[in-house]
């Protein structure tokens, strides 16, 4: 069947995966990337898919309704799968405003477009992707989040896509459009913007740069491999039950001190360098402020209904990723040169000071 469809933040880290998944898979559909390009956006992601005859780009702002409702008109799209968002929580605690603007106005502009457009369509999708962080934070080894734990945001960064859930059930609701929601949690993998943990440090240790750990290394988060959060998009976007929601995770779960050990090992051993090597980086900061203690989901729905499993084990695909991002040194040069360098500089000015 040919579809055209709409992938919002293509030019980010999952949602490039996303699109290079579709791309491939799908060459009956037209796939439009519809990006603003901003700091962590960058066609680079894309080089190996860009010839490609159903693949597309569209520099747009999501925020710009206008625009939004032409597109939709012009390329006739009948399904949207949208990831374009602010996702890195320091920045939210820096600036909250861009991300009320983007993470919500955005998906209303979009689910307005889509309300106008598809109503004698019956073919249609609105396919939108959120965090395991707006459930809150968990105790240690109790519960692990499911899709009837109470919405409890804690940064702005959670707040904003709490907020946009709540936007795109209401069209659900009170519409009847054709949505759907899965709620992810903490992605790693190759084309990671280097402000993220595992790319940031891997950067670090490479460059013999500190480590800045927040708080006392504590906190525990859920890694799940890139490509398989992209297979489960691809499933719950075909199969996926109308006005449900699905929960996403790895079944993985790490405290950040012993992830960013395990990365030191690898890194140091593919760089040829002593056992142990990189520890001398690592150091201890100021905590993020209203820093969530642990993230787990459970991800069973999406097995049992849809029969999604995370594809080979952790250990691989952490090397994988490390020596990725070995061999992209000109992605990650790129990626951190200009606006990104300065933000960070200023994030931890005390260390750089030398
Ligand atoms: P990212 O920051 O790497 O990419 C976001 C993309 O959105 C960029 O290409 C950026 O240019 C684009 N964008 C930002 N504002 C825009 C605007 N106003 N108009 C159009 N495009 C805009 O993010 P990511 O890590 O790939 O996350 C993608 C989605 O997945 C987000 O919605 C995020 O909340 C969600 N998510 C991320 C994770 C994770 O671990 N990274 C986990 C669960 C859910
Ligand atoms: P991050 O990759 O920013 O993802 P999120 O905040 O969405 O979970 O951070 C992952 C964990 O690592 C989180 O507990 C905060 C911590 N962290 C550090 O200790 N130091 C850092 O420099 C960064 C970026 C994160």
């Amino acid at each position: 069947m040919q579809r055209n469809i709409l992938i919002t933040g293509g030019a980010g880290f999952i949602g490039s995966h996303v699109v290079r998944l579709f791309v491939n898979k799908y060459p009956n559909y037209q796939i439009y990337n519809l990006d603003e390009l901003t700091y962590a956006g960058n066609l680079a992601n894309l080089k190996d898919i860009e010839q490609k005859p159903n693949y597309h780009f569209i520099k747009a702002d999501i925020i710009d309704f206008e625009s939004i409702l032409n597109i939709f008109r012009e390329k006739q799209i009948c399904g949207v799968i949208h990831l374009a968002a602010e996702s890195h929580v320091d920045r939210s605690i820096k600036d909250p405003f861009t991300f009320a603007k983007t993470n919500v106005l955005g998906t209303l502009s979009l689910l307005q477009a889509s309300k106008i457009c598809w109503e004698n369509n019956k073919d249609t999708r609105f396919y939108h992707i959120s965090t395991d962080e707006v459930y809150g934070a968990l105790e240690m080894n109790t519960d692990l989040f499911t899709e009837e734990t109470k919405y409890s945001p804690h940064s702005p960064y959670s707040a904003s896509k709490a907020s946009s859930d709540h936007f795109v059930r209401a069209f659900y609701d009170t519409y009847e459009l054709n949505t759907v929601i899965s709620n992810c949690s903490n992605n790693y993998g190759p084309y990671q913007f280097p402000e993220k943990l595992i790319p940031l440090f891997i950067n670090n240790i490479v460059n013999e740069k500190p480590l800045p750990v927040y708080g006392k290394g504590e906190n525990v988060r859920d890694w799940l491999f890139v490509e398989d959060h992209a297979r489960a998009i691809d499933l719950i976007f075909h199969k996926g039950q109308t006005g449900e929601t699905y929960n996403i995770g790895g079944s993985n779960e790490w405290k950040n001190i012993d992830l960013i050990k395990e990365l030191i090992k690898i890194t140091d051993e593919l760089l040829h360098r002593p056992k142990g090597y990189s520890e001398k980086l690592i150091i201890y900061v100021t905590d993020r402020a209203g820093h969530d203690l642990r993230y787990a989901i459970d991800s069973t729905k999406l097995q049992r209904e849809l029969g999604w499993q995370p594809q080979q084990d952790f250990q691989t695909n952490l090397r994988l990723t490390v020596e990725w991002y070995l061999q992209n040194s000109d992605w990650l040069n790129n990626v951190t040169s200009g606006e990104y360098l300065n933000y960070y500089k200023t994030m931890y000015n005390e260390i750089y000071e030398n």
